[in-house]
């Protein structure tokens, strides 16, 4: 039955990140039970840095090139990618009316983290496929922490309970001048996160510099300043690096 449902489905659904993500899903769910034959293990990217930085530009053209070269790929997006998530993304960026503060927004942040990690992410794994996610933990930690100044050991302590352990191998930080991201990002229209004043988005930034020094084996740092197929260029360069780390011997 499956099968017959995946033939009607457009060549772009499975980079589809609104809504029902059908084909990830279908994909986490073992609906495509090929376990690539190139890598050893599943492999876990993930994409960060302020809004309008090219997050989801980047992580989308990322999944398409992988899977293009034969890697089956889950891509997926924070806060959403599960029906919960889609839910609570609504009330944390669309929803002016509620009142929601620094903590609050870290403990809605975090049980979607947990869902999409138990029914997405740990199970593509787990089936040896790439999971490419528009942003993770490191938002937590540079949002709510740096920016919204929840304490770090807090964010740390629910993070590590809500994730259960899964860390990214690699996390492409996509580094731009905080204005221009911010440029960028209310083209597109503004959400609760976006409207939070300029200084705030300021800290954000800094926030992911500071990590990305903390943490430099895992985060990797992209000045998003050329254009779209330079930048990209780069991250798959830094992408290929890790993935000769799990290749199968040949
Ligand atoms: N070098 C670049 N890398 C990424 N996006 C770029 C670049 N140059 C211009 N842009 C534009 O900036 C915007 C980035 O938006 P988006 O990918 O939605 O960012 P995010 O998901 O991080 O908020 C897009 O409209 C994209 O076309
Ligand atoms: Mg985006």
């Amino acid at each position: 039955m499956a099968t017959k449902k995946l033939k009607t489905l457009r060549p772009f659904d499975r980079l589809r990140v609104d809504g029902e993500l059908s084909r990830n899903r279908r994909q986490a769910q073992g609906l495509y039970p090929e376990r690539s034959r190139r890598i050893k293990r599943g492999v876990f990217i993930t994409f960060e840095g302020i809004e309008g930085c090219g997050k989801s530009t980047h992580s989308k053209l990322l999944s398409e090139y992988l899977e293009n070269k034969g890697y089956p790929c889950v891509h997926t997006r924070e806060p959403g990618g599960t029906k919960l998530g889609e839910a609570v993304r609504k009330v944390l960026l669309d929803s002016p009316e509620i009142r929601i503060s620094d903590l609050a927004e870290l403990f809605l942040f975090e049980a979607c983290r947990a869902q999409i990690v138990k029914e997405i992410i740990r199970p593509a794994l787990d089936r040896g496929r790439i999971v490419i996610s528009d942003r993770f933990s490191d938002a937590t930690f540079s949002y709510q922490g740096y920016g919204g100044r929840v304490d770090l050991k807090a964010i740390r302590t629910l993070d590590r309970v809500a994730t259960a352990g899964v860390v990214p191998d690699l996390t492409m930080l996509l580094d731009i001048d905080t204005s221009e991201g911010l440029r960028r990002a209310r083209k597109k229209g503004i959400d609760r996160m976006e409207k939070k004043d300029l200084s705030y988005h300021r800290r954000v930034r800094a926030g992911y510099l500071r990590l990305s020094k903390q943490y430099p084996g895992r985060i990797k740092r992209v000045k998003v300043s050329g254009r779209i197929p330079e930048v990209q260029a780069k991250i798959r360069r830094e992408v290929e690096i890790v993935l000769r780390k799990f290749e199968r011997p040949r």
